[in-house]
């Protein structure tokens, strides 16, 4: 170990454990922040000249020098070190070996305490403005889908029983809705997220005097954080993107959860392409959802991380702690998988083959136009609850004949009220019971389509 890597060596006089240095360092994971750190110390560098704390040569070494180490790790040319403990040490150490003693200047009026904060809040702005790009290119894939079978009729269900008919479209239409308020809890993170806490320093700020509302609007922050205790520690807004993503992932498995049923030989209601699904090792006939069960299965992680999350800051006092450098793993892993499961999905619903007949077959299977029989007779003066008690006994007629509701005759009908006319028959078809829901919210295929026309506004709106 070479305790000149140190910046902090100055008051020890003996080196760090070689475990404790390995287990205590973080820049196997932060240094994926190093461009935010590198932006976010040439914005305090500028405000520090502006201020003139830092003479304009100075400015000028340290920015030229930051952007050089910049290029150093992009380029993978830059050796990261344990001993100097996280990407602001590193780059900071290297800054001086780069520039000589105005490197040693960067980290007047700050902290690392302000610094990493900043350097997160950077990063994940940007995370979640790719994010919600991901969901709005999903919400696209899923209103074409929609608009090509707003006409498809397929069974609803509640419990998971056949309830009414309903468009497939208006099924997607509904998981657009679900990622549509997903889309504004991220946005609605975002501006939170996006306050800047540098000039906070170590806990109490800073006597230097500094500019934060310059180095805010050098970094496109909205405003500098308004306490410098609560600046540093908090780290409400990452819990807050966890949770907006814990609620993503459950609505993302829902829909898995029904294209993996929907996809079963007993639905057979879609096909998903090849490419999104693999074969068994030993059963030569399967072909399974394997992207639909993943994304399922990655919903428990992201739960996990947003309960680390929370944990990781319950009943820390102010200000900073150590325990905070926790925070970054599970929120880089939270992103990394949001962004994969919004892009294969995406990729995905283009490639689903509905079976139009085989969602009619089990419409027609399971009383779907029971509740249209009743509203009917309810339509003729028969009181509802009387309505719903003879069309019970019809379906039980129909359970115990093996025919559906429209396969009974006139007569039969009858038997259950004499309220029946021979135009009932025009209520117990599928496309009957669709149109007849043709108000805000509902199935019929008319309003499927205005709901997908207005969605398309509100998507291009931002
Ligand atoms: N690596 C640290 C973190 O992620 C940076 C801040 C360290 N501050 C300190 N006073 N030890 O939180």
């Amino acid at each position: 170990m070479n305790d000149t890597d140190k910046l902090w060596a100055g008051r020890f006089n003996e080196p760090t454990d070689a475990f404790v240095e390995a287990f205590t360092a973080s820049v196997a994971f932060d240094k994926r922040l190093y461009r935010y750190d590198i932006q976010g110390s040439i914005a305090h560098a500028t405000m520090l000249a502006r201020q003139g704390i830092l003479s304009e040569e100075e400015r000028r070494a340290i920015c030229d020098g930051l952007t050089a180490i910049g290029e150093r790790i992009d380029s993978g040319e830059f050796r990261w070190s344990i001993a100097r403990e996280d990407v602001h040490m590193n780059i900071e150490a290297a800054l001086t070996e780069t520039i000589g003693d105005a490197g040693k200047k960067l980290h007047t009026g700050r902290s690392r305490n302000d610094q990493v904060a900043t350097d997160v809040r950077l990063w994940l702005r940007d995370e979640i403005k790719q994010i919600n790009r991901g969901i709005g290119r999903l919400q696209k894939a899923l209103l074409d889908m929609a608009e090509r079978e707003a006409d498809t009729i397929m069974p609803g269900f509640t419990h998971l029983q056949t309830a009414q008919p309903i468009s497939l479209g208006h099924h997607l239409m509904a998981w657009f809705e679900m990622l549509e308020r997903d889309r504004d809890r991220f946005s609605d993170c975002l501006k939170r997220t996006n306050i800047m806490p540098l000039g906070a320093a170590a806990l109490a700020g800073t006597s230097y005097p500094i500019d934060r509302h310059y180095t805010a609007e050098l970094l496109g922050f909205e405003r500098p954080a308004a306490n410098s205790l609560d600046a540093v520690s908090d780290r409400d807004f990452a819990i807050e993107f966890a949770a907006a993503a814990s609620i993503l992932m459950m609505h993302l498995s829902r829909m898995s959860e029904e294209l993996i049923l929907w996809s079963s030989a007993q639905f057979g209601f879609i096909e998903l392409s090849d490419a999104f699904c693999t074969g068994s090792s030993i059963m030569p006939q399967k072909k399974n959802p394997d992207v639909p069960e993943l994304v399922r299965g990655k919903t428990g992680r992201i739960y996990g991380h947003l309960m680390g999350l929370l944990t990781l800051m319950k009943s820390q006092p102010l200000a900073y702690n150590k325990d905070n450098q926790e925070d970054k793993e599970p929120l880089f892993d939270t992103a990394d998988n949001l962004r994969g499961c919004l892009k294969v999905f995406a990729d995905m619903i283009p490639a689903i083959r509905p079976n139009r007949d085989a969602m009619r077959a089990a419409t027609l299977k399971g009383y779907a136009t029971a509740t249209d029989l009743a509203d009917y007779l309810a339509r003729r003066g028969l009181p509802f609850r009387d309505a719903h008690e003879a069309v019970g006994k019809a379906v039980a007629l129909c359970v115990e004949k093996g025919c559906d509701l429209a396969q009974l005759s006139l007569e039969e009908l009858r038997g259950f009220s004499d309220r029946v006319g021979d135009d009932v028959y025009e209520v117990l078809t599928l496309e009957g019971s669709l149109a007849a829901r043709d108000h805000i919210g509902g199935t019929a295929p008319a309003q499927v389509r205005k709901a997908i026309e207005q969605a398309r506004w509100r998507i291009d709106q931002n």
